[in-house]
């Protein structure tokens, strides 16, 4: 099967078997006979590279179902079914009143992965709304509940990345919104994007985050990509400090624990990187945290190309970079 149209980046690689899920029971009898040797969740493809064929098999999920398990006024619960498109979830709540998820606007993929890397922009996470993830537990063929608590949130982590990884298969995320405004403007342009389109609005918010993505983030339909392909590091604070007083602009954000989250991109931009080609590889030209496949680019090339930048980064800045997207 060949992925080509089923990674963002648009690899030409090839799969063994993929299969497409919708219920418990589908899973079940996907591994009624026991877990194949080699399996793993494909969904939207929007966050992983793959560097080789995959002889394994690959699950995809299929159901779309959106709805309302609570209201209680205020808050609204709201259950996703994991392969509803992450942004019809977002169109749906902005729709219908409810707040918590219009920042995350556009963001590519289903609402099954959200809870996986925690994904998060324009000073919104996932796990800020996550109230529960269903899943079906592969060695026990039961479904389990996980209350967010135990999902190990932290920045583009979780526990689905660790403990829990191909052990259990995501089916639906429950999500707590709410009714009372709860506008969050205080990430760069944002604010200044909604006063333009004429004030704070759910809709308003929507659009003016819509707005500054594609202006920043190339689509992969024009150019493949996985968002950002590097994490942003948190450093300790003496390493801030020497690097601040080398670097007075750098930008730079409390992080937990006494640590200073840095922003990647600007390291791989002041390294000389942005815009830069070779081959069929490239840093986007907007926003260096983006590798983009010039077209006919392999899995091979994109993660060598990756490491010569993290190499440059730590040559100059003395910091290291690890990848966001999940190599395969
Ligand atoms: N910057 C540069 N040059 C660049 C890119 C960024 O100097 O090429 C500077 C910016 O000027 C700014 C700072 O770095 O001062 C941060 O840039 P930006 O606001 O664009 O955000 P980011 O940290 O680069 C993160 C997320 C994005 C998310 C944005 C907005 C990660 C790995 N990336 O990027 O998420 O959209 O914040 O919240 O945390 C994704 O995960 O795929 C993704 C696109």
């Amino acid at each position: 099967i060949s992925l080509r149209d089923r990674n963002s980046f648009g690899v030409e690689q090839q799969a063994a078997r993929l299969a497409e899920f919708e219920t418990a029971d589908d899973l079940r009898a996907i591994f009624a006979g026991g877990a194949p040797a080699e399996w793993c969740v494909l969904s939207g493809g929007n966050n992983i590279l793959f560097t080789r064929d995959y002889d394994g098999l690959l699950l995809t999920p299929a159901a779309r179902g959106i709805a309302v398990t609570k209201d209680e006024g205020d808050r609204v619960y709201v259950r996703a079914e994991a392969g509803v498109e992450w942004d019809d979830l977002v169109e749906w709540a902005v729709g219908r009143g409810l707040w918590g998820i219009e920042n995350l606007s556009l963001i590519p993929g289903k609402a099954g992965a959200a809870p996986v890397q925690n994904i998060g922009a324009y000073g919104c996470e996932a796990k800020d709304v996550i109230e529960r993830v269903e899943m079906f537990c592969v060695e026990t063929g039961t479904m389990l509940t996980l209350d967010a608590a135990h999902c190990g949130f932290g920045y583009r982590e979780s526990v689905f990345k660790h403990t829990l990884r191909g052990r259990v298969v995501i089916t639906a995320v429950e999500l707590r919104l709410s009714r009372t405004p709860q506008p969050r403007l205080d990430y760069g342009d944002v604010a200044r994007e909604v006063e333009a389109r004429g004030g704070v609005s759910l809709r308003n918010i929507r659009e003016a985050i819509s707005a500054i993505r594609r202006a920043k983030l190339p689509d992969p339909k024009v150019a493949g990509n996985a968002g950002s392909f590097f994490k942003n590091p948190v450093v300790g604070a003496s390493e801030a400090a020497r690097l601040l007083a080398a670097w007075p602009d750098m930008p730079h954000y409390p992080a937990p624990d006494g640590g200073v989250k840095l922003a990647a991109g600007w390291l791989i931009d002041r390294a000389g990187w942005k815009g830069r080609s070779e081959g069929r590889v490239g840093v986007h030209e907007r926003q260096a945290l983006v590798l983009v496949n010039r077209g006919g680019a392999t899995g091979a090339e994109v993660i060598a190309f990756a490491r010569r930048i993290q190499r440059s980064v730590v040559e100059r800045f003395g910091v290291e970079i690890s990848t966001e997207v999940n190599i395969l």
